[in-house]
């Protein structure tokens, strides 16, 4: 291995210190490229913690590119069911049809591509997951560049706002080639294990000494400040006569795309609708956007059959809004002839 010493970093020590201290993850025991997809796709918007659990549901229902490009878009949104960002989802979908097709037809004949380009042009690729891809799956020389990566080179290099373009380029001239995916994982896990954002460890860190931003490694980067949108919503749920609640798959290109779930209406509670049952105030934050729905239950019953919520994908956000209504005393009191 030639061991660069570029600002002073030792990627041999950075290299050792993840060969002693990574974590076990189920996706760093295995090679089969699609596996590896599967992992970066999740860790993109998912917490390590929660990623497992979402990765082995999704590598049992669908182990092969092929199972899933046979598969309904439906079944890879109720296998993604509460991970969030369904976008993921569906885009992955797409990506496992696309890459099925035969090459005559521009697809990759069920083989995932090797190089970051034609990764990056598959539907849910972006930069980071194709480099991640490129060089864990495939060995190949790509820096990938994430939150992790970019806080541990803020601090290497005391810098409050570096820019894309400038930790990348740090990455590009610090990357191992002849163990990228190594290298990339090890950043990455450097920053999620000790160079956290609040509390970090430099006494475990193996790059310590070439860190410039190490009196004060807190103020480095300079935290983004993102802005949340607070939004008053309401439902009025409606339920067939075996209890089941009427619910609809929502329109792919907007909120919780292509889940199901009953009516949500975005503004103020409307006058009439207290002549329903209220059945609580449901909070639910995303990234960007903090809502608060106003849940009833709607005293007619419908004359349509609903599906029940067990065949079909949901939002975490849905599943509350039923949790609230199945905790009032109406809902109860409602004789339910399932
Ligand atoms: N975050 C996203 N992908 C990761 C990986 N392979 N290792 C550590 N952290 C990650």
């Amino acid at each position: 291995m030639s061991v660069v010493a570029l600002s002073g970093l030792s990627q041999a020590k950075l290299l050792d210190w993840y060969d002693a201290n990574q974590r076990p993850l189920p996706w760093r025991e295995t090679d089969d490229p699609w596996a590896i997809l599967l992992s970066e796709i999740l860790l993109q918007q998912t917490q390590v913690s929660r990623g497992i659990v979402f990765w082995h549901r999704m590598i049992e229902a669908f182990p092969t590119i092929q199972s899933m490009a046979t598969s309904p878009v439906d079944s890879v949104l109720k296998a993604w069911e509460g991970a969030g960002y369904y976008s993921r989802a569906r885009r992955l979908h797409a990506l496992s049809q696309y890459v099925m097709l035969p090459s005559s037809e521009g697809g990759y004949d069920g083989l995932l591509p090797q190089s970051y380009e034609s990764l990056l042009s598959l539907p849910g690729i972006g930069p980071y997951t194709a480099a991640a891809v490129a060089s864990i799956a495939f060995r190949q020389p790509s820096a990938c560049i994430d939150g992790n990566i970019r806080r541990v080179m803020a601090r290497q290099q005391k810098k409050l706002e570096p820019t894309n373009r400038q930790v990348q380029s740090w990455a590009d001239q610090h990357l191992v080639h002849q163990r990228s995916g190594d290298w990339n994982q090890a950043l990455m896990e450097l920053g999620a294990t000790v160079c956290t954002p609040q509390k970090p460890q430099c006494q475990h860190c193996p790059i310590e000494s070439s860190c410039q931003g190490r009196e004060g490694p807190t103020a480095y980067p300079k935290a983004k400040k993102t802005k949340v949108k607070e939004v008053t919503l309401w439902t009025c749920v409606e339920f067939d006569s075996r209890g089941n609640p009427i619910v609809h798959q929502r329109d792919k290109d907007g909120l919780f795309g292509g889940l199901w779930g009953p009516q949500i209406n975005e503004g103020d509670v409307p006058e009439a609708i207290h002549e329903q049952v209220f059945a609580g105030v449901v909070k639910h934050k995303l990234s960007h956007r903090s809502m608060t729905v106003h849940v009833f239950i709607s005293t007619k019953t419908s004359t349509k059959l609903a599906l029940p919520l067990s065949e079909v994908a949901t939002s975490v956000l849905d599943q509350k809004i039923i949790e609230a209504i199945k905790g009032t005393d109406y809902f109860s009191s409602k004789s339910v002839t399932e």
